[in-house]
């Protein structure tokens, strides 16, 4: 279970986060949604150490990890796929994945197994993949440190409908596994996610099963501006 309350972070004087609040059932997936700015990145940056919080608590099962840098919440199990992907430009699908492979359940034949386009670009370097390939091969990479919390950042950034389908059949098949998904892109939000929580200002102010948040249009249109 991660349990997160009162969270606030910022940079500098500025502060973004405002005693965010959360939690996540362990083996579940959870979207956070919310309109560009509200502090979605600053949040996953925040549980996983790259900003530092300012105050307020992240428990992950009996740990506590506000306050740990970015290595030791690392060595506690959780992976951030980051916005924007970040895969290295110059080493290959095989070499990124051979660097990031550790003890553990998780083995490149696996992530093959679950993104079955990047096996068929194991050769190619990072610069020479498309946008979706960068995305499964973040996300392959985060899997290879058997994370126990898995933190995505808005993954179907730039993504064609079709990829964005195929993430989200990836990401519904990680049973089990703890995950927290930032969003913008709610077909992938509702694939993907059992709950739904809306941000804004730097706050959570709405929470919801996916089956009741796809009930509830008016929620959509009020977090995000969307009408469907
Ligand atoms: N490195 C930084 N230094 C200073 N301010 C920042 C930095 N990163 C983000 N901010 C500011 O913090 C606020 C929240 O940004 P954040 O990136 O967390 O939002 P977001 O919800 O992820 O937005 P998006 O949907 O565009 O990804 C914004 O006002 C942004 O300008
Ligand atoms: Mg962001």
């Amino acid at each position: 279970m991660l349990t997160v309350e009162a969270l606030t972070s910022g940079y500098g004087q500025g502060q973004v986060l405002h005693e965010a609040a959360m939690e996540l059932p362990p083996g579940k997936a959870v979207a956070v949604l919310g309109r560009n700015g509200v502090g979605k990145t600053t949040f996953v940056h925040t549980l996983m150490g790259l900003v530092k919080p300012w105050s307020g608590s992240i428990r992950l099962g009996d740990d506590e990890l506000a306050g740990l840098d970015t290595r030791q919440i690392a060595r506690h199990g959780v992976r951030i796929v980051p916005q924007g992907r970040r895969v290295y430009r110059s080493l290959t699908v095989e070499e990124t994945l051979a660097i990031s492979s550790g003890p553990g359940e998780w083995t490149i034949e696996r992530v093959y197994e679950l993104f079955p386009s990047l096996a068929a670009r194991r050769g190619h370097r990072g610069d020479q993949l498309s946008g979706g390939e960068q995305e499964m091969l973040a996300i392959g990479r985060a899997l290879l440190g058997n994370p126990r919390l898995l933190l995505l950042d808005e993954p179907s950034e730039g993504l064609a409908p079709l990829v964005v389908e195929e993430l989200g059949r990836a990401l519904s098949s990680l049973e089990g596994m703890s995950i927290i998904l930032v969003e913008q892109n709610l077909h992938l939000a509702v694939a993907v996610a059992d709950e739904v929580r809306c941000m804004v200002k730097g706050s959570f102010v709405y929470q919801a099963t996916t089956a009741e948040f796809r009930r509830d249009p008016a929620a959509a249109k009020e977090y995000l501006g969307v009408g469907s």
